[in-house]
């Protein structure tokens, strides 16, 4: 909330309403306020990355805990290298096939940064975004914004403002309105100060194309999920979770879903369906809904499906396996994880077991 008590949300979508949005962001985070920002992955709780204070406000407002460290955002690679103590050749690779985009990239931490962002540890995430409006923020600041996801700890990823306000409104003074976030789902998050490099948070940036841009295999942190928290701890099992229990099946028709919810003892009429290929017929679900069957606009919608369905209240959200292919490894993490416990992982497609 500001002064007044009251959170102000501005849109960006004239160059004159962006551009008084930037300046408004920059003086607060100057001030050492934390904003709400769009990225093209997710919206971010943003603050001045150098000072320890304003980052403090992040955890805080989030309920995050003080052992995950938040990501860097900068605006471009010179401000990335002032970040880190060490900038390999396997990051000058990376960045030039990825950045500005949804990676980031675990390295060595410089001094410049703060205890707080990287949870005491030796590395921090560095993540240069593409949206616009968070690159003319970072360049108006001249300084690294520490943002993590702009949601309660362990709670579904905003991706539009509307999400940001129903989550955080009443504790935040300025949430920025910059659409709907084009990749939907977090950046994928690289380990590069491992050998070999080694994949935290699939993301749509996917393993196999980090190998292509390497020329060097690159591990596969997904499984276990116990180890790979203890690295990251945004990796804890369960994370990203809507407020309904959430199912993931895959169907032949309308029949065999129906048969499958009355083994697992659950009223068609309390789920929400988010189905992509085989589509049941709505009458007898608490509703249906269809993304198209390619990755990237699954990915796109999704968190915004899951936010309708805890909207709408229904008690199980049902969401169709998603295909076991590369470019679905993100989106079957994130499904993964929203329904981490008990035996919803059903037909899930698991990735590679390198780690
Ligand atoms: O797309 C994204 O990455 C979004 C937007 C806002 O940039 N941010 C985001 O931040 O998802 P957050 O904090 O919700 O998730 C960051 C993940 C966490 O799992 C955290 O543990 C991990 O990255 N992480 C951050 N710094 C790390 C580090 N130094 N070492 C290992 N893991 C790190
Ligand atoms: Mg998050």
């Amino acid at each position: 909330m500001n002064s007044a008590g009251t959170t102000e949300i501005l849109s960006t979508h004239t160059p004159e309403l962006f551009q008084t949005a930037v300046l408004h962001a920059a003086r607060l985070l100057r001030a050492g306020n934390v904003v709400a920002l769009p990225t093209e992955t997710v919206y971010g709780l943003a603050a001045n990355a150098l000072d320890a204070k304003a980052v403090a406000q992040i955890y805080e407002i989030k309920g995050r805990p003080s052992h995950n460290p938040i990501i860097v955002h900068v605006s471009d690679l010179a401000m990335a290298k002032r970040c880190v103590s060490h900038w390999p050749a396997t990051a000058t690779r990376l960045a030039s096939a990825f950045w500005p985009g949804p990676l980031t990239m675990v390295l060595p931490r410089s001094d410049a940064i703060p205890d707080i962002v990287t949870a005491g540890g030796d590395t921090v995430g560095v993540r240069w975004p593409s949206h616009p409006f968070i690159q003319a923020v970072v360049r108006e600041c001249d300084f690294p914004l520490a943002a993590p996801s702009a949601n309660i700890s362990n709670r579904l990823s905003p991706t539009n403002a509307a999400h940001v306000a129903a989550q955080l409104g009443d504790k935040l003074p300025f949430i920025v309105d910059g659409g709907q976030s084009q990749v939907g789902i977090e950046s994928t998050v690289v380990d590069l100060t491992s050998t070999p490099p080694r994949v935290l948070r699939p993301g749509m940036i996917h393993t196999e194309s980090l190998e292509a841009t390497l020329e060097m295999p690159v591990a596969d942190c997904r499984l276990p999920i116990a180890v790979a928290a203890l690295k990251s701890p945004g990796l804890l099992k369960k994370h990203y979770s809507p407020r309904a229990k959430l199912f993931v099946l895959s169907w032949r028709d309308t029949a065999a879903l129906l048969a499958q919810l009355s083994t697992l003892n659950i009223p068609p009429s309390r789920c929400g369906i988010i189905a992509h290929t085989t589509i049941p017929s709505d009458e007898q679900f608490g509703g249906v809904s269809v993304i198209p069957h390619d990755a990237e606009a699954f990915a796109r919608a999704i968190y915004s499906e899951l936010h309708r369905c805890d909207e709408a209240a229904v008690e199980w959200i049902i969401v169709e396996s998603p295909p076991a292919a590369p470019e679905w490894e993100g989106i079957a993490d994130r499904l993964r994880r929203a329904s981490a416990e008990g035996m919803e992982t059903r037909n899930l497609p698991i990735g590679r077991e390198v780690c």
